[in-house]
């Protein structure tokens, strides 16, 4: 299965993306063309792969691991209580529709 979410890339624009139920949110972006760095390779270490879920939706997805965690504190004159690290997001149903902000200049 799989849903579509609308992502605003880095230089503003929305467009819609599908998101497959085997693919993290990164892999559903990359998938979709979008530029996402993921320098580290999706292993919770870098935050280039840094986006935003809109605050209707963000409850819907699990919860954190203490490695985002500890990384998005590192971040945290970008990151805000509805950040995620798109490496670490796995596909929810709850997430059709959401809105996904990439960070600007990624
Ligand atoms: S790809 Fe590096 S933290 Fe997600």
């Amino acid at each position: 299965m799989s849903i579509n979410i609308n992502v605003i890339d880095e230089n503003g624009e929305e467009r819609s993306a599908e998101w497959h139920e085997d693919q993290t949110l990164l892999e559903a972006l990359l998938a979709n063309q979008f530029p996402v760095l993921a320098t580290c390779g999706g292993n919770a270490s870098c935050a280039t792969c840094h986006a935003y879920i809109d605050p209707e939706h963000f409850a819907s997805l699990g919860e954190r691991t203490e490695a985002e965690e500890d990384l998005l504190d590192m971040v945290d004159d970008i990151s805000n209580e509805y950040s995620r690290l798109s490496c670490q997001t796995e596909f929810t149903e709850g997430m059709d529709g959401a809105t996904v902000t990439l960070k600007p200049g990624m």
